[in-house]
């Protein structure tokens, strides 16, 4: 274990920064463009005299630009501009114009600034924080140990300077910016460099950065603690398991926030062993811790006005001669027991230790995410979050989350979904009956450990988390960082009120 805990390598973002004017020396200037019915329609963002307008717009024009969505169309030597190159950003109708769009659309202009130095941007123009989250995210590239250095003309562009005065929104932006690179960086990161152990250690460093505290929990407490669901789990492996619990303090009288997320380092399935296609997606399978421990260092880098507490519990599922097995009954934090079925339905035997544990300080509200079943993505695809829990909260929460521009759905806990989950001989089964509704069995396992009185929401993020396909709008490769604005904003919703 290395004093200073770090990551073996983390994404390349540009540098980010504001202000007033354009810059000297910019290399080029972003601006956008709305699609009129007679072709594309310059919106003023006082960089440019009428006269340079209208050259620009005629340019456009002439190469066939449309101010389509997304449409990122480059002009070279139009003279009065001040740049050797003008981007124009397509961003659709003005009609049907949201922050999405502009996330979006911002998103594929930085990647297609690939090369450039610095350059200036007055997308902002029409959402600051849109533009900042969509500019930084989407030009986000993860190459993690590869050795060979990245040819000039594919590094991501160096630095985007936005063209505003709203310091204190650019401020906010550039922490969630961050916020959702540390979550995507830490899903990145391949098990061999992140388990439980190396990984609880780098979160509480930068805990002590943000003014967070941290206690972890190694192997030797959680036996003595009796945290059943996380020994089993994370027996198998010689990488023994941790609970990590990160703490900010608002103050007294705010209200109090449990977080919890799934941070499985890797799963195999353990004895109930997965196919090997795809398996190495799993290194994934710790992207709900990773949107927890992210979103609150947010919260209080933002200094919102909740205290929040995480509560993490970091396994990796591995087969081995100590390994749990299908058939045992375990015993979990606070009492509750399990039937084991299927080993690989683990997340939410290392959760319900943590719930009980989250429930114990008596929060107002409990916010628990996870990449907990493929039934997720059967269910409702790859980028829609399954959103179970307490009604109202969770229809608020599903609510801020496509808001935000992180998909998410409220399901229900049909009533037959009890009986998939009853056992001859232990409290619960850990996996239905039926292999139908895969998604809510999973998330009615986990009400069973939900304090009374307690506001809860559990976000099954198996899709979300993770894109294995190609970058759209802001979203890269790989991890996405889903759903840490989802959380953010709905810490700033409890705050509100
Ligand atoms: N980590 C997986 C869920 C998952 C699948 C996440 C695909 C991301 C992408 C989870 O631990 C798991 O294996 N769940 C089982 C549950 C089943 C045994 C009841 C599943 O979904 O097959
Ligand atoms: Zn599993
Ligand atoms: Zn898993």
């Amino acid at each position: 274990m290395p004093k200073t805990p770090s990551l073996p390598a983390v994404g390349i973002v540009p540098k980010l920064s504001i202000s007033a004017k354009l810059p000297k020396k910019a290399e080029a200037v972003l601006i956008p463009v709305f699609k009129g019915d007679n072709g594309p329609e310059i919106a003023g963002t006082g960089i440019f005299s009428d006269k340079t307008q209208v050259a620009v717009l005629e340019a456009l024009s002439a190469v066939g630009a449309t101010g389509a969505a997304q449409e990122v169309t480059k002009l070279a030597g139009i003279p009065g501009t001040d740049v050797p190159v003008v981007v124009a950003v397509g961003l659709g109708s003005s009609d049907d114009f949201d922050a999405e769009t502009l996330r979006r659309s911002a998103g594929v202009a930085s990647r297609a600034l690939k090369g450039f130095g610095k350059v200036a941007s007055t997308l902002g123009t029409f959402g600051l924080s849109d533009a900042v989250l969509g500019s930084a995210l989407g030009a986000y590239t993860f190459r993690g140990q590869k050795t060979a250095e990245l040819e000039a003309a594919q590094a991501p562009v160096d630095e985007i300077v936005f063209i505003s005065d709203k310091k204190k929104d650019f401020s906010a932006a550039t922490i969630l910016v961050d916020s959702v690179v540390l979550a995507r960086n830490l899903v990145n990161t391949a098990s061999s460099h992140l388990y439980p152990e190396s990984y609880a250690a780098y979160a509480a460093a930068l805990a002590e950065d943000y003014g967070v505290t941290a206690e972890i929990l190694d192997d030797k407490d959680l036996a003595k603690g009796k945290f059943g669901g996380l020994m089993a789990v994370g027996g198998g492996s010689a990488r023994k398991p941790r609970l990590l619990r990160l703490t900010y303090t608002a103050k007294k009288s705010a209200p109090s926030v449990a977080l919890v997320g799934k941070g499985i380092t890797f799963d195999t399935g353990g004895i109930s062993i997965k196919p090997s296609a795809n398996m190495d997606d799993m290194i994934s399978d710790m992207g709900g811790s990773a949107a927890t421990i992210a979103s609150v260092f947010a919260a209080a880098r933002l200094g919102l006005k909740v205290n929040v507490t995480a509560t993490v519990p970091m396994a990796e599922n591995m087969p081995d001669g100590e390994s749990y097995r299908p058939g045992d009954v375990i015993t979990h934090y606070g009492g509750k027991t399990s039937e084991i079925i299927n080993t690989d339905a683990e997340g939410r035997l290392v959760l319900a230790d943590a719930i009980v544990r989250a429930c114990e300080d008596k929060p107002d509200y409990l916010i628990e995410m996870a990449t907990l079943t493929g039934a997720q993505l059967v269910a409702l695809g790859g980028r829609t979050t399954g959103v179970m829990g307490s009604d109202e909260f969770r229809d608020r929460v599903a609510e801020i989350g496509r808001s935000v521009g992180e998909p998410a759905w409220a399901m229900p806990f049909p009533e037959e979904v009890s009986d998939e989950m009853k056992s001859d001989v232990a409290d619960l089964r850990n996996t239905g009956k039926s292999r139908f509704g895969g998604m809510m069995q999973a998330g009615y396992y986990l009400s069973q450990f939900v304090a009374e009185d307690v506001q809860w929401v559990h976000m099954d993020i198996a899709g979300p988390a993770y894109n294995s396909g190609s970058p759209y709008g802001y979203i890269t490769k790989r991890g996405t960082g889903a759903p840490v604005r989802t959380v953010v904003a709905v810490l700033e919703d409890i705050a509100a009120k």
